[in-house]
């Protein structure tokens, strides 16, 4: 059988409300030409993110109606900690409300002014909590990552001999560790393979760094290596991601993304003197340690996702269904990134919009006549996420890629919603130099994806 289909049933549902291009040209205007800031209920199908937005399973819901809510020492919170425990394989486990919370957490327990941290590619809330903590933050992403068109089945890999110079160069007793985001997400979803892991395992070893993965979308970095990496079809998604866990010194994520949960964020940490840190620091910003912010129904629904998550049939699922859907787009001629992730369709925005210049934000712009067309929302990981303006001279730094993101939510949406996704991106191509570039308005200093403002050029 060549069709995969949805390996769950629906048994509730939320009605969608449709709206027309008229009323959406109005909300768009009236949300600053910022995507972010439109109310939802203006969305028809919400692509901004995965992020949070998984329908839960009924073994999820019975979890919780089950929960404990003690405030402390709650039985949820030991389901939670075994499960995360018998994954991750470290010592300490830690929750926190969601990922950025965790990168806090680290930022102030571990970090001293004047370190170093490497990446393959710092998340932009993972920068920015480096960033204030007074530490340069360095992406090495190898140099196939830049191409969106290259098909490298592993372009979130890190560039190690980049890292192992750039430790040496920095001294290794400045650079606190080493950061891999599996899967790359801000370079399109890219997974890291099992031979990169060991290898900046290898390096960090050597030079006495600990080596620690930001691990949003572990099962799918896993399900990837299954597929792409020699050596592994045999292996489950579960025995795979143990062992990308086991050449770390920890791992911290968000676990609104693989983690199935609407909140949730965990840092799983072998060293005693950093748990001490890290939890003093939680005490006094996001709550007790056998809680860290996170109701008791939270933490069941958590505790239950750690293992489906990694179910095969679903991640098969999954991934062919984000697949279907870039193929849908390169066979209308849409440009996207190659190869396909696995949480999300990215669509080059500067190859997309050849008529306008970086300064006119040519995916942000894309992703403002998408919403206009079709009442689809997607976000952009590109100019207005990761562009820099030399304060000195005020000239623009633009990032290699600049990406409009189909970010799929899981479980939540049908065949025949992404299938509308194709078809209004594939019309838009046909219309493509009648996208209208965007300038900013008002532009923030840090994060400026979240509230920005733009107005036609
Ligand atoms: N790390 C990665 C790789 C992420 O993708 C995100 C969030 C975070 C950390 C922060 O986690 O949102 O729970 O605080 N990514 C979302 C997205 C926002 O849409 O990609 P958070």
């Amino acid at each position: 059988m060549k069709t995969v289909i949805e390996p769950f049933r629906i048994r509730m549902v939320e009605p969608i409300r449709v709206t027309t291009r008229k009323a959406r040209e109005v909300l768009i205007r009236e949300a600053g030409y910022n995507p972010f800031l439109l109310k939802a209920e203006d969305v028809m199908i919400d692509l901004v993110t995965d992020s949070g937005t998984s329908a839960l399973s009924t073994r999820q819901w019975s979890g919780m109606l089950g929960a404990d809510e003690s405030f402390t020492g709650s039985r949820s919170f030991y389901r939670f900690q075994e499960a995360a425990r018998s994954l991750f394989g470290h010592r300490h486990v830690i929750p926190c409300h969601q990922g950025r919370a965790a990168e806090h957490l680290i930022g102030h327990a571990l970090l001293t002014p004047g370190s170093v941290v490497f990446a393959n590619t710092h998340f932009s809330t993972t920068r920015a909590n480096i960033e204030e903590a007074g530490v340069e933050a360095h992406d090495l992403p190898i140099p196939e990552a830049l191409d969106a068109a290259n098909p490298h089945p592993f372009k979130g890999n890190i560039d190690l001999e980049a890292l192992n110079a750039g430790i040496r160069k920095a001294g290794p007793a400045r650079v606190p560790f080493v950061i891999l985001t599996v899967t790359d997400n801000s370079r399109g979803g890219q997974p890291v393979s099992m031979a990169n892991i060991a290898g900046a395992g290898e390096i960090c070893r050597r030079h006495g760094v600990p080596l620690l993965l930001d691990a949003a979308r572990f099962a799918e970095n896993a399900y990837l290596i299954k597929l792409r990496e020699a050596g592994f079809s045999e292996m489950s998604p579960r025995e795979i991601a143990r062992r990308m866990f086991a050449l770390t010194d920890g791992v911290f994520l968000s676990l609104k993304k693989d983690g199935l949960g609407n909140t949730g964020g965990v840092i799983s940490v072998n060293s005693d003197e950093w748990a001490e840190k890290i939890r003093v620091r939680l005490l006094v910003s996001e709550g007790i340690p056998t809680a860290g912010g996170l109701a008791g129904r939270d933490l069941e629904a958590l505790a239950a996702a750690l293992d489906e998550t990694l179910d095969e049939g679903y991640l098969a699922h999954r991934i062919a269904s984000t697949s279907r859907l870039g193929t849908q787009l390169a066979e209308s001629g849409v440009p996207v990134l190659q190869p396909f992730g696995a949480h999300a369709v990215y669509v080059d925005g500067r190859a997309f919009c050849d008529h306008l210049p970086d300064e006119q934000l040519p995916a942000w712009s894309l992703t403002v006549a998408l919403y206009v067309s079709s009442g689809v929302r997607s976000w952009e990981t590109g100019n207005v996420m990761q562009g820099r303006q030399d304060p000195a001279t005020g000239r623009w730094q633009w990032p290699a890629l600049d990406l409009l993101r189909l970010a799929i939510p899981r479980r939540v949406y049908t065949q025949s919603h992404l299938d509308y996704v194709a078809e209004a991106m594939a019309e838009l191509h046909g219309h493509r130099h009648e996208v209208r570039g965007l300038r900013f308005v008002y532009r923030p200093p840090v994060l400026p994806q979240f509230v920005a403002t733009f107005e036609q050029v």
